[in-house]
């Protein structure tokens, strides 16, 4: 099962990747969903920092579109009940004390990538565990927009194609990463388990 690799690999070294999380026919739903949110303009430009979140699209270059009940059609309630499983079996067997998630739909421009950067704020230390499930049809290495991650203690990052269907999991306060410059639009499901 899934679940039990990814808590096994989360346990050590902190961090996996799974191809194949979502099948072919959920990813395209899951896709549909995004343009058609991204079609109606409902992404806006990603900020850096918390609070009231400054735009540098020199260091971030996606937009976003948080999730709520408004947001989310039948793929994206599917993969949120996938990920509250996820989120149960991991507490359960790493103790973790997952509380929530926070979700966004992102869509990197072309052109446009994130520099390298740890997910959890200074300020606020309740994201735990991140989570990145890529939405692309196709991702040729010529399209850019890998995801760079440096495992610990390594000096040079691994590079993750951001093919539709991968999941990408870590713990989100000790992995650097970062996102290379995309030449064609790169869409992702993106959030956060977080402590209370
Ligand atoms: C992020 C991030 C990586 C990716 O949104 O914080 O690092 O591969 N995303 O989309
Ligand atoms: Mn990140």
């Amino acid at each position: 099962m899934q679940a039990d690799k990814i808590i096994t690999a989360l346990a050590d070294p902190g961090w996996c990747v799974v191809p194949d999380f979502l099948s072919a026919t959920e990813t395209a739903a899951l896709r549909s969903e995004c343009l058609a949110a991204h079609a109606s303009g409902a992404f806006h430009a990603a900020g850096v920092g918390k609070g009231v979140a400054e735009v540098r699209t020199e260091i971030r270059g996606d937009q976003v579109l948080w999730i709520d009940e408004t947001v989310a059609g039948p793929a994206t309630r599917a993969i949120q009940e996938k990920l509250e499983g996820l989120r149960c079996a991991v507490n359960q067997s790493l103790y973790l004390g997952l509380f929530d998630v926070e979700l966004h739909f992102a869509a990197y421009p072309p052109g446009s990538g994130y520099r390298r950067h740890l997910d959890r704020f200074q300020s606020d230390d309740r994201r735990t565990l991140t989570v990145i499930v890529y939405l692309n049809e196709n991702w040729m290495a010529a399209d850019g927009g890998q995801l760079r991650f440096w495992p610990e203690e390594q000096a040079e990052p691994i590079e993750i194609a951001p093919t539709g269907g991968t999941l990408v999991t870590f713990l989100a306060d000790r992995f650097w990463h970062e996102v290379a410059p995309a030449h064609r639009q790169r869409l992702s499901l993106t959030g956060w388990f977080r402590r209370r």
